[in-house]
């Protein structure tokens, strides 16, 4: 089969597109043929070895997972004996970053606990996008925020691969949703439906007179005292992503005036998660989420894709199609 290899830590460049042989089945695992994948900043981790720290995980001198790929929808080409869930021809998708990687290719084989059945409404590079993006808009709204209907919810970097999930999930749930983009991206913002846009080139989130119940801090950076201003009394700011000075403000001022106070401020980290996916699917078929799709790229053109997202202004997913 066609897989992208990674052998070393580095740049795009680094990665090679070869002929290798197809993945062994373990008794508890499904072979997927893998019809598309997408890119997370988990992949731009793997490929790059940076932060440091993530080599603990990934491998200290080089990448201990050979393909990179964490997300992926495709259609089970086999079964190992002990999978019961799964048949042969069943349409598929999973985040495979907690368990081996390896999507960036023709087949994968993985845990049948890492996939679900896919969300029978969306075509496969659609389904590709949802999985890591959306399982962690979903986890950050529901799990850190506890969102509930009528709550006010602003989301801070909202165009996305997982702004755009997590507009669309916190409508779901009944929120009243701000969203924060560019001036390009405000569109994306309307199309998905909510209720109020700020746009961060025009207005200055300190400025602001209005409170939110939740904020979840998807993209770019504010001190902690604007964010502050702008909770309610009991309310919280999830911190997703953006910069890494955002990442160690809410770590530590943030932890320090969550102490003193009734709003809090947390770090948030995505867990791949079976049963989110299962709860993706239902919500993606009752029409309440849809992927945003900004390109998609060939297999052969995975570097040329990553290069893109790693410039940070795609609007929606970066998507790979394979067969
Ligand atoms: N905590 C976790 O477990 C977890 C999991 C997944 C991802 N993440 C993090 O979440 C963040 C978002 O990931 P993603 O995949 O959604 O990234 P992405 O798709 O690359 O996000 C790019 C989008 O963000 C917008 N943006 C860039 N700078 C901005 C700013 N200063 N203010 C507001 N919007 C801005 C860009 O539009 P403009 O440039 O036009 O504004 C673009 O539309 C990343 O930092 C990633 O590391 C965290």
């Amino acid at each position: 089969m066609k897989a992208i290899i990674s052998k070393k830590y580095g740049s795009p460049e680094t990665l090679e597109l070869k002929e290798i042989a197809r993945p062994g089945l373990k008794e508890n695992e499904v072979l997927v043929k893998v019809h598309a994948a997408s890119i997370n900043y988990g992949n731009i981790v793997l490929l790059r070895g940076k932060p440091y720290v993530a080599r603990l995980a990934f491998g200290i001198t080089k990448p201990k997972f050979l393909i990179p790929g964490g997300d992926m929808a495709g259609i089970v080409e086999a079964i190992g004996e002990k999978v019961t869930e799964f048949r042969i021809g069943d349409e598929v998708y999973g985040d495979l970053s907690g368990s081996g990687w390896g999507t960036f290719a023709e087949y994968v084989a993985v845990s049948d606990q890492a996939i679900a059945h896919k969300p029978s409404n969306l075509s496969f590079e659609e389904a590709a996008a949802v999985p890591m993006a959306a399982t962690t808009a979903l986890q950050a709204i529901r799990d850190k925020g506890r969102i509930g209907t009528g709550q006010k919810v602003l989301i801070q970097g909202a165009s996305g691969g997982v702004g755009t999930f997590a507009m669309q999930i916190a409508k779901a749930y009944g929120a009243e949703v701000t969203a924060v983009v560019s001036t390009r991206n405000v569109e994306i913002a309307k199309d998905i439906g909510v209720d109020h846009i700020i746009d961060y080139k025009k207005d200055n989130l300190a400025n602001l007179n209005q409170l939110y119940d939740v904020i979840v801090g998807v993209n770019g950076s504010q001190t902690i005292s604007t964010y502050k201003h702008i909770l309610k009394p009991n309310g919280i700011f999830v911190h997703v992503g953006g910069s890494s000075s955002q990442m160690y403000k809410t770590m530590f001022i943030g932890s320090w005036v969550s102490l003193f106070g009734k709003k809090k401020f947390v770090n948030f980290m995505q867990k791949p998660s079976k049963k989110d996916l299962v709860f993706l699917k239902e919500i993606i078929e009752a029409g309440k989420v849809k992927p945003v799709i900004d390109s998609s790229y060939p297999l052969c053109e995975v570097s040329k894709a990553l290069k893109y997202f790693e410039e940070g202004h795609s609007r929606g997913k970066v998507v790979i199609t394979i067969h």
